[in-house]
């Protein structure tokens, strides 16, 4: 099986092109000439370069594999417009040139998100029928992508997979979270708690070898996550007890939150380099339900979480001591 993957330098990416790799696949990635390859070193991989802005960059990536990954995504960025160019319109590029010079792929697989579909507004958990209510720029451009992709449905075998927020190793944004913690600080969102999806990135890994092996029929989306419904106090109690700290919960008001994000907005531009915190992210932080429902998955994937959050934390902050990133 020869597999492309884009995205390959990225957290979840990377540990995907591994796992291929163990799997016996020869795998090609799609890169940017000035992607940092650190975490594909050693590995045994074709390298082409291109770029999901630039659909006749995409031609030779696209030519003689059997199945894709689309893991190439932007999930910040100095301004709005980016999330579109490369989420929406890039999954729609990399389509078309794979329907220009691969039809006869076997899977396309399209990372999506939880943000397209937006948080639980009916307190359930959020299904695959549910209504798109994405609530920032990013679930907004990841939605689009989805559309884009599914009007080819007919065309192409694909799948979407909208994984919730993920962690593990080579994570940068949950790890905040790992390092507040290791100054004692767990920092907890005013009023009521905030519940919310998770998922250690080795089950994820396995969900998408799962999807680019099913048979199931081409336009399916699927919702990913470890199945369980946790409290944000609970996580970062979880994460705390990992870790072995004692942290201390403060409260951080909403206004608080949004001025951060302004002033990082501010000086995301000013040092053109994507803010760590922007308003849609706030945005995203404030809604109080992200649980998603992996019942079809479950069901039509035969996926089966194995990793529980306590074992996830210690794994993710061994590996961040190892590495001096705590
Ligand atoms: N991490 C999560 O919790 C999570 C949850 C749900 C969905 N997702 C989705 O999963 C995908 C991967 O996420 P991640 O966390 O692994 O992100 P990441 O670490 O930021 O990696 C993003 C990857 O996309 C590549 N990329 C960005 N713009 C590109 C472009 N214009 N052309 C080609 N490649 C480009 C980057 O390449 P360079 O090295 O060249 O920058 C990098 O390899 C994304 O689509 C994201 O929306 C992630």
């Amino acid at each position: 099986m020869k597999a492309l993957v884009t995205g390959g330098t990225g957290f979840i990416g990377s540990h995907l092109v591994e796992a291929l790799l163990q799997r016996g696949d020869q795998v090609r990635c799609l890169l940017r000439k000035t992607s940092d390859m650190k975490w594909l070193k050693g590995f045994s991989i074709e390298v082409t370069y291109g770029d999901c802005r630039d659909r006749t960059s995409l031609k030779e990536a696209v030519k003689g594999v059997d199945q894709i990954f689309h893991a190439a995504g932007v999930t910040k960025a100095i301004h709005e417009k980016t999330y579109f160019e490369v989420n929406a319109l890039g999954t729609e590029n990399l389509i078309q040139a794979c329907l220009e010079n691969n039809p006869s792929i076997q899977k396309f697989i399209y990372l999506s998100s939880q943000a397209a579909a937006g948080p639980c507004r009916n307190g359930n958990k959020k299904s695959e029928p549910d209504p798109c209510e994405p609530v920032s720029a990013y679930g907004q451009s990841k939605r689009r992508g989805e559309e884009l992709a599914l009007a080819h449905a007919h065309q192409i075998p694909l799948l979407i997979l909208r994984p919730c927020a993920v962690y593990g190793p080579r994570e940068r944004d949950i790890y905040t979270f790992f390092k507040l913690l290791s100054k004692r600080i767990k920092p907890c969102l005013s009023g009521e708690d905030q519940h919310l999806s998770l998922c250690y990135i080795e089950d994820i890994i396995r969900a998408i070898l799962l999807a680019a092996q099913s048979q199931t029929s081409s336009g399916e989306i699927f919702f990913l996550s470890d199945g369980q419904d946790y409290r944000l106090q609970e996580m970062g109690d979880i994460f705390a007890r990992a870790m072995e700290v004692n942290a201390y919960c403060v409260r951080v008001p909403k206004w608080v939150m949004m001025r951060a994000a302004s002033f990082s907005e501010y000086f995301s531009k000013v040092l053109r380099s994507p803010p760590l915190l922007n308003k849609g992210k706030v945005e995203e932080i404030l809604q109080r339900n992200w649980v998603c429902d992996i019942t079809k998955a479950r069901r039509v994937l035969g996926f089966e979480p194995r990793i529980p959050l306590e074992q996830g934390a210690k794994l993710t902050y061994e590996w961040y001591k190892k590495q001096n990133w705590l």
